[in-house]
């Protein structure tokens, strides 16, 4: 598998729910240049419009690897999988790429397109452009409730990427949609 089988869309033509995509099927937020990129789960991240530009937003807290990756970069790509990937989407939401290499770990195959990884198994890949960041601040938090999400206080940076591309695999969307949360 690898680039031949992707096919490009626009933004416009995608056909999935954002709300679906994110928060039951999860995602895979890549990072990082060449054999040093690495990758984590993302379950809370949106899609849309602004400042007349397509973009997706991801919410990375500073702990994690892949923060340090997607600082260090111009690009990030949000990848989505077919279900049967349900195992690798928990293992890299559950181990660091700061400790093993965590691509290996995963079997999936690494591609890249302009500089910015991502995976031959996605069934749908956002190759996004960082042009922008906003650290969340708590100070900000109208619904006190919401500070439940941080007892570690390590509030995320929300990173605005315009879609330069979106990547799809022809028959790879009809598994896509989990019935899990
Ligand atoms: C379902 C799921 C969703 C997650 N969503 C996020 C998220 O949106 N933002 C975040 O910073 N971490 C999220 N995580 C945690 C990271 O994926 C996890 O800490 C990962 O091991 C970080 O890897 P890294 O250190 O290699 O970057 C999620 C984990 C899971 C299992």
């Amino acid at each position: 598998m690898g680039q031949e089988n992707f096919r490009e869309i626009t933004p416009a033509e995608m056909t999935d729910n954002p709300f679906t995509a994110f928060g039951k099927e999860w995602a895979l937020l890549a990072a990082g240049k060449g054999k040093k990129s690495n990758m984590m789960t993302i379950a809370w991240g949106a899609l849309g419009v602004l400042w007349h530009r397509e973009v997706c937003f991801v919410f990375v807290r500073p702990p994690r690897h892949t923060y340090r990756l997607t600082e260090a970069e111009p690009c990030f790509s949000v990848g989505f999988f077919p279900e049967r990937y349900r195992d690798v989407l928990q293992l890299c939401g559950s181990i660091s790429g700061a400790k093993e290499d965590k691509i290996a770990a995963s079997k999936l195959t690494l591609l890249d397109t302009d500089g910015c990884p991502y995976f031959a198994e996605s069934r749908l890949t956002l190759i996004c452009r960082k042009i922008s960041f906003l650290d969340i601040d708590p100070h900000n938090f109208l619904d006190g409730t919401i500070a439940e999400n941080y007892p570690k206080k390590d509030y995320h940076r929300m990173y605005v990427g315009e879609i330069a591309k979106v990547l799809t695999r022809d028959g790879a969307s009809g598994d896509a949609v989990s019935s899990k949360s």
